[in-house]
């Protein structure tokens, strides 16, 4: 089986329960840590992606996909 692009995605980044996840993902875990946003629309998602980007600038940043995408070991849902 190959390996999924993605070692954990985040599902509804744009809604509150979902953000402050993100921040917790960012401020916590391994920095090496592959992980995406995903949701409905990339232009709720841009803004997020900046502002995750600059809470720890120096991890791998997060990668943004599709809501029904989702290649990872972990999808984490914080919506509906
Ligand atoms: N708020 C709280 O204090 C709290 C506490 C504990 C548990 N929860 C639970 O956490 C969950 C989310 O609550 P929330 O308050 O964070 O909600 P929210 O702020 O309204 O956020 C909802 C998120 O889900 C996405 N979404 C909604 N409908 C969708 C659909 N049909 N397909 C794909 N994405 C969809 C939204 O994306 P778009 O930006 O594209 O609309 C948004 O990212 C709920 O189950 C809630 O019961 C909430």
């Amino acid at each position: 089986m190959p390996s999924p692009q993605y070692d954990m995605v985040l599902l509804g980044p744009t809604g509150y329960t979902g953000r402050f996840c993100a921040d917790h993902i960012v401020q916590n875990h391994p920095t090496n840590l592959k992980w995406a946003i995903a949701g409905r629309s990339a232009a709720k998602m841009d803004p997020i992606a900046k502002e995750l980007q600059a809470l720890v600038p120096d991890r791998v940043q997060p990668g943004m996909m599709s809501f029904l995408a989702f290649p990872s070991f972990i999808p984490l849902n914080h919506s509906f």
